[in-house]
């Protein structure tokens, strides 16, 4: 038996380690994640599902928690009273508030983000606004998606979320070679997965900086 062999440890395992005892001492961050479709099988819904899975088995640290926008009524402010909100918005309201930062997937509809995302937007800036000084982060399924997040990101100067900037993420998933899967809208594609981990701890890593953790 070669001992001098078996007490050596590479330096992959040193370094995932290393990775893990930084990983270990991160305060857990809690991300609520917001989709603008209703679409069963939304590609937008597929990469949120993705980061869930992602925050399960490679990212230590992050907790995403997809929170249901579809339910909600379309604002009117007669439905406020004596400054509560129905409860479906209430309900939404809170999960919003108990998070720290934000993943919004968002479509492009016309140069813009979908009116799910904007009532959704529209109810959470009621007072009090629970998106104000949260983090924030934008993904797009269709190329598109890059002109949506630019308004996502002027309605954030309003409600005082902050985008990251880098990485930008969006994808042309209506293009060959699919990166979807058509009926359900699972993410198939590995290089993107890739992508959106990166996305992820680059939102962890700011998350952390804006709440004075790092
Ligand atoms: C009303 C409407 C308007 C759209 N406008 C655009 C657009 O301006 N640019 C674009 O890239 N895609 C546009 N699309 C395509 C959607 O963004 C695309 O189908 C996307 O995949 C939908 O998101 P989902 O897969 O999560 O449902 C539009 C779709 C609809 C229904």
């Amino acid at each position: 038996m070669d001992v001098v062999g078996s007490n050596k440890r590479s330096r992959d395992e040193e370094s995932v380690e290393a990775e893990e005892r930084v990983a270990a001492e991160k305060p857990l961050i809690k991300v609520a994640a917001i989709c603008g479709s209703l679409r069963k099988a939304s590609y937008n819904r597929g990469l949120i599902r993705a980061a869930i899975e992602l925050t399960k088995e490679e990212i230590k640290g992050v907790h995403v928690e997809y929170v249901e926008v579809s339910a909600l009524p379309m604002l009117n402010t007669d439905l406020e009273v004596d400054g509560t909100y129905p409860p479906e918005v209430e309900e939404f309201r809170r999960k919003v508030l108990e998070a720290d930062s934000c993943l919004f997937a968002s479509p492009d509809y016309n140069y813009s983000i979908t009116p799910l995302l904007k009532n959704a937007l529209d109810w959470g800036s009621r007072p009090p606004n629970v998106w104000a000084g949260k983090g924030a982060a934008a993904v797009s399924a269709v190329g598109g998606g890059r002109r949506a997040q630019f308004h996502l990101r002027q309605i954030g100067v309003y409600l005082d979320l902050h985008f990251i900037n880098k990485p930008e993420f969006y994808l042309n998933a209506h293009r060959p070679p699919g990166k979807f899967n058509t009926s359900n809208g699972d993410l198939l594609d590995l290089e993107t997965r890739e992508n959106l981990k990166e996305m992820i701890l680059s939102l962890q890593a700011f998350t952390l900086r804006l709440l004075g953790k790092v």
